[in-house]
């Protein structure tokens, strides 16, 4: 079984192949950081533009690495939103041309529980059993879930406001460093001190809830008083500071959901969990708990095509064959503000 999964809900253009909803047989990702840089965030009628140029020859290039033609393919998947609505349209236009000319079934997925549910195409290791926890922690969502069951996310915290890969764009911005901020941010600590500098963990000491923009207000602060543009040595210890308080209430709060629920596993999904420190911290507070951590390879945590595919595998073929998400040629894409998953 073969599914088309097309995703172009923000900044990157991707197409990939995946068989039996598991094995990725090619995940390609055309990635518009370049044109995006100068603005140092997404332009969104920039984006929309460039995934008309780009839409059919990643969709091309996804076939042919995949070694499976056009009429190989048993369905087709594409993100439905979270997203911008001028980027969703090219992808989901795109897909129910394909889907009318080739009669092949379409399904439209929810883009968050794409990531979340991107742990089951890691190669050569067991999937997270059910249920488990997923942190989906991207630049517009920053949740936590109990993952009941294939189609079933509980969600139990999320942010108040900015997405922890909002905060690290905007916070990059604010130290000159190129976009996108989290990379950015990252590199700039490397090797630098995280003490240098007091920034707030905002509802650190009890709940799930979280908040990411009075640190963002915090950083601005700090740089008012510094009253010159910080020199690299500052920059590396803002940016190291930063990113230690944004990985404190990530680790604190999974840790306490992780014990709330007595839930074993715990997924780390989405684009911010491509971050090393993140990664490094998180898997030593859960593994010292007796608890054990699924890590996606950094081409499943960024955005990418191969979690539809895998996702909508199930709704179309697999254990959601039937269920609630939307689908066919009359699905409409969904915003932020419109939808979201369940
Ligand atoms: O999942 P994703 O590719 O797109 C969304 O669905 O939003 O996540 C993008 C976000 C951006 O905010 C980016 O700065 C952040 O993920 N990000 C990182 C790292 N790599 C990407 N944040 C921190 N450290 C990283 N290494
Ligand atoms: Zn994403």
């Amino acid at each position: 079984m073969r599914v088309l999964g097309i995703e172009t809900s923000c900044d990157e253009t991707a197409a990939a192949v995946v068989e039996d909803g598991r094995r990725v047989r090619s995940n390609v990702i055309h990635s518009q950081v370049a044109i995006h840089a100068p603005f140092r965030g997404v332009v969104p009628e920039v984006a929309s533009r460039d995934h008309l140029r780009q839409i059919v020859p990643v969709v091309d290039r996804a076939l042919r690495e995949a070694g499976t033609p056009l009429d190989q393919v048993d369905g087709i998947a594409v993100t439905l939103g979270p997203g911008l609505i001028g980027s969703l349209l090219v992808g989901i236009q795109f897909a129910k041309g394909l889907a009318l000319a080739t009669g092949k079934p379409l399904v439209g997925i929810d883009h968050l529980e794409a990531h979340v549910m991107a742990s089951f195409l890691v190669p050569d290791r067991e999937p997270p059993a059910f249920p488990h926890l997923a942190l989906a922690v991207s630049g517009g969502h920053t949740s936590l879930y109990r993952v009941a069951a294939p189609g079933r996310l509980e969600r139990l915290g999320k942010t108040r406001d900015d997405a922890a890969g909002e905060a690290f764009d905007k916070a990059a911005a604010m130290l000159g460093l190129p976009y996108p901020g989290g990379v950015s941010i990252e590199r700039a600590a490397e090797g630098h001190r995280t003490d240098a500098v007091t920034l707030p963990r905002p509802f650190l000491k009890e709940g799930l809830e979280m908040s990411f923009s009075g640190l963002k207000t915090a950083l601005r602060r700090h740089l008012e008083m510094l009253r010159h543009p910080p020199d690299p040595q500052e920059t590396g210890e803002i940016a190291a500071a930063f990113q230690e308080a944004v990985v404190d209430v990530l680790v604190t709060k999974t840790c306490r959901a992780a014990q709330e629920t007595g839930v074993q596993e715990v997924v780390l999904a989405g684009g911010v969990s491509a971050n090393r420190r993140l990664r490094e911290r998180m898997a030593e507070a859960l593994e010292r708990e007796g608890r054990r951590i699924h890590l996606l390879p950094l081409s499943l945590c960024t955005d990418n095509a191969a979690m539809i595919a895998g996702l909508g595998t199930r709704y179309l073929f697999g254990d959601l064959a039937g269920a609630q998400a939307p689908r066919g040629l009359e699905m409409e894409p969904y915003t932020r503000a419109g939808g979201g998953t369940r």
